[in-house]
């Protein structure tokens, strides 16, 4: 955790985004409602279980979600109160506009480096290519561009590894070259989703740390998609909870551990293996499974899984989204004690 930027500027605003997926079995509502801000400088860890819409939520950003998805409500402002804010949500995906966006403002790194690379072309081309889209410099300037790339994210003899194919690299530095053509375009924003899941623990950590140094260095507006409190309590500046697509819960890292305020974010911490914990004690896990968006429960979306909910309040109302830019928890207990202590 550091100190906020001394001047905070809000790269992307989301506001109220929903986003369907029609099929004939149903509507699914994948994003109902999801607000929050993005701010240079700084990293927001979002965190849920799989199937909350986090993915949903990244690839909406850059305009990558696919029929039968599709944003029904919201805005995503880049620049927002500023004379060039542009909405992604109404630009056509295949515009100019979006594509310059997409790599050259806002950076993607996947949890799978190979979704973002081909298996054809040596790792120098690819960067190569991605540089020269997304700026206007001769094919010498851009192979120069391209080893120092790999050079900032750590990869030894850049000179030589930039004639590799992505096969020949563990998959580590397979990761590195993911990032580094997620910094290709020298994106404000970047979304990672998921990066160290498919690496082990020891190269995860690596990663990690190089990801951290790059968004301090660069002043980028990280998001990392993460479903492990533990990546959460290292990397992140401001923590979005999710579930069945919204945020349930927003605040800065330390009021995440110190004082969650929904019962979902507590389960999930409780669900964290501690330290502290005695050998073999049982890992707490949370309750029930995560209902399919397809069929959600009425009321608030977390109620028939919660210790702590309130009777027909929980399961017959829903609580209030948290207000974009503000702590707080979309939840009537959370609420109510909160009106206890003000
Ligand atoms: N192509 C699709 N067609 C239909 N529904 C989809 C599609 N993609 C996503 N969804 C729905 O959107 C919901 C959110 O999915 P999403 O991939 O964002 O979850 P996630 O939080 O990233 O989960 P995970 O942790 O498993 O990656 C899913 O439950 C799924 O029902
Ligand atoms: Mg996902």
């Amino acid at each position: 955790m550091r100190q906020i930027p001394m001047v905070d500027r809000v790269a992307l605003a989301i506001r109220d985004l929903a986003v369907q997926f029609e099929s004939e079995q149903g509507i699914v509502r994948a994003l109902d409602g999801v607000s929050f801000d993005l701010h240079a400088g700084r990293t927001l860890g979002v965190v849920g279980e799989s199937g909350c819409g986090k993915s949903v939520t990244a690839r909406s950003i850059l305009r990558l979600v696919d029929r039968p998805g599709r944003i029904t409500a919201g805005r995503m402002l880049l620049d927002p109160a500023t004379p060039d804010e542009i909405d992604l949500a109404a630009l056509d995906p295949e515009s100019r506009k979006m594509r310059d966006v997409r790599g050259g403002r806002i950076g993607l790194i996947f949890q799978e480096p190979m979704t973002a690379l081909s298996v054809h072309y040596t790792v120098g081309n690819q960067i190569i290519e991605a540089v020269r889209q997304h700026s206007d410099i001769s094919a010498a300037e851009a192979r120069n561009r391209a080893i120092e790339l790999l050079r900032e994210v750590g990869i030894p003899r850049p000179e030589t590894r930039i004639e590799s194919y992505p096969f020949e690299l563990s998959g580590g530095l397979r990761q590195r070259v993911g990032i580094a053509m997620a910094l290709a375009g020298d994106p404000e924003i970047v979304i990672a989703d998921e990066p160290t899941t498919a690496l082990d623990v020891t190269t995860q950590a690596q990663i990690l740390s190089l990801l951290q140094r790059l968004q301090q260095e660069k002043n980028i507006a990280l998001m990392l998609i993460t479903h492990d409190m533990g990546v959460i309590a290292e990397m992140a500046d401001d923590v979005a909870v999710m579930y069945l697509g919204r945020v349930v819960e927003f605040a800065p890292v330390h009021e995440i551990f110190a004082t969650p305020r929904h019962p979902y974010t507590r389960a999930l911490l409780r669900a964290v293996p501690s330290i502290l914990a005695t050998p073999r004690q049982r890992l707490s896990t949370i309750g029930g499974a995560v209902p399919h968006p397809g069929s959600r429960p009425s009321g608030c979306p977390f109620h028939p899984r919660c210790p702590e909910q309130l009777g027909a309040l929980c399961s017959e109302q829903v609580p209030k989204p948290v207000p974009a830019g503000r702590s707080g928890a979309s939840c009537f207990k959370a609420e109510r004690e909160h009106e206890a202590v003000a």
